[in-house]
């Protein structure tokens, strides 16, 4: 079969590429790509756990955790990026943002995230598009909220993260440098913001990260902070908004699951679970070996670069017997859509299921009979499994 897993022209038609996926799982799970760029392909759940619990191993740090090799400039911002980090300079980080996003931080803002969701469907009747009316504003503007950001500055804020998650899409960029730019932007606006909570401190989330961390005394550096809510700008909006589409999406072709939710809206639960699934909205991270060392049975040398893909992991039947079969009811549902559980594991997870629970069972509740009037169109990236538009009829 012939094997090229980083297409972007596959991805912008027909999503990632599922059938290559299942046959490199079943024969060659961890498979040298040798088609530019040259990586190691990592497709079962099991080694994709693995790279992600060995930080040690499997390096954030030592390249950046995409494909794209960047200028030295960029690189040494982009190292001071959270993501980009290994233990122990990404432990300390992690702790002082963890403060904003504890499940019982997170879990005050259900009635506030039902507020915008209700609002949000008050606003569409009749034909709409369900990406730019529902999937994209609802993270925008829970993440503008977390943020304290002025209403005022929400279309700003979703033109730059569509530019940096877009940048091999010509609909959303016009050249890939324009991620880069936009990057810059979303930097120079967080160092704003920083300015003006120092100012006049609010009871927010930039105003908290600000501050020093009560127990341990530390702070986060000036670069360090413009830099996480560039981070949160784009892991905050692409990927729920991804996932809230996606899902629609999928519900559209099961229509038996989707009147499962209708008759039971109380499944929304189960369901978000099974949308991250089953999208796995995050499609891929790189990682870099540090040592020589042996993953499924292959000689990885350092300094390799290693792939590990969560769409492929979050469909292997060794761990859903099932795995092709789309299921809201699905429990236990210990998919990776989130990350392998290693140091990286999503900051923002509480907060993305939170925000498709009351999104899914609003929608069924309200809309019954929404259906899908138009073919979806899909973002071209390799990174983000995106919907970029999905006509429907609210009903
Ligand atoms: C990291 C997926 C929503 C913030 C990640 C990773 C994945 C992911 C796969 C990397 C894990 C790893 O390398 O082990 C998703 C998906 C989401 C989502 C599928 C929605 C369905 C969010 C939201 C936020 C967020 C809403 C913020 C408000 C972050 C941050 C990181 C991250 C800051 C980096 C953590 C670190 O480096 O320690 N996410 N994410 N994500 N996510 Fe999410």
């Amino acid at each position: 079969m012939h094997i090229n897993l980083v297409d972007q022209d596959h991805y912008a038609t027909s999503g990632p590429p599922h059938e290559q996926l299942r046959w490199l799982r079943a024969n060659d799970p961890v498979y040298r790509h040798k088609d530019e760029p040259d990586f190691w392909a990592v497709t079962r759940y099991e080694d994709v756990v693995h790279v992600s619990r060995h930080s040690d191993l499997f390096s954030s740090s030592r390249k950046l955790a995409l494909f794209n090799e960047v200028t030295e400039e960029q690189r040494a911002l982009q190292r001071l990026m959270m993501l980009n980090q290994d233990p122990p300079e990404h432990t300390r980080r992690r702790s002082l943002v963890n403060r904003g996003f504890t499940p019982r931080t997170i879990g005050a803002l259900e009635q506030h995230i039902r507020d915008i969701c209700d609002d949000l469907l008050d606003k569409c009747s009749g034909e709409a598009d369900f990406v730019t009316e529902v999937a994209a504003p609802l993270p925008l503007y829970v993440i503008c909220e977390l943020l304290g950001a002025p209403v005022t500055d929400r279309d700003k804020i979703f033109n730059w993260s569509n530019r940096m998650i877009g940048a091999q899409d010509p609909d959303y960029a016009s050249s890939p440098d324009e991620g880069g730019a936009a990057a810059m932007e979303v930097y120079a606006y967080a160092n704003q913001l920083a300015a003006q909570r120092r100012a006049n401190p609010r009871d927010d989330i930039v105003t908290k990260l600000i501050q020093p961390d009560e127990k341990s005394g530390e702070t986060l550096g000036e670069d360090e902070f413009d830099l996480f809510v560039l981070l949160l700008v784009v892991a905050g909006n692409e990927t729920t908004r991804n996932a809230a589409s996606g899902g629609m999406l999928a519900l559209f072709e099961h229509p038996e699951q989707w009147q499962r939710l209708v008759a039971d809206p109380g499944l929304a639960g189960t369901a978000s679970d099974e949308i991250v699934r089953w999208v796995s909205p995050v499609n891929l991270f790189r990682r870099t070996a540090t040592a020589d060392t042996v993953l499924g049975g292959q000689q990885i040398g350092e300094g390799d670069k290693v792939v590990v893909f969560y769409s492929s992991a979050n469909r292997d039947t060794s761990v859903f017997p099932d795995a092709e079969v789309f299921d809201i009811g699905r429990d236990p549902n210990p998919h990776i859509g989130f990350g392998g559980g290693g140091a990286h594991f999503c900051l923002g997870n509480h907060l993305a299921k939170l925000e498709l629970r009351v999104l899914f069972e609003q929608l069924a509740r309200r809309y019954p009979r929404l259906r899908q009037t138009g073919e979806a169109r899909r973002l071209r990236s390799n990174f983000i499994n995106g919907i970029k538009e999905l006509p429907v009829v609210m009903g």
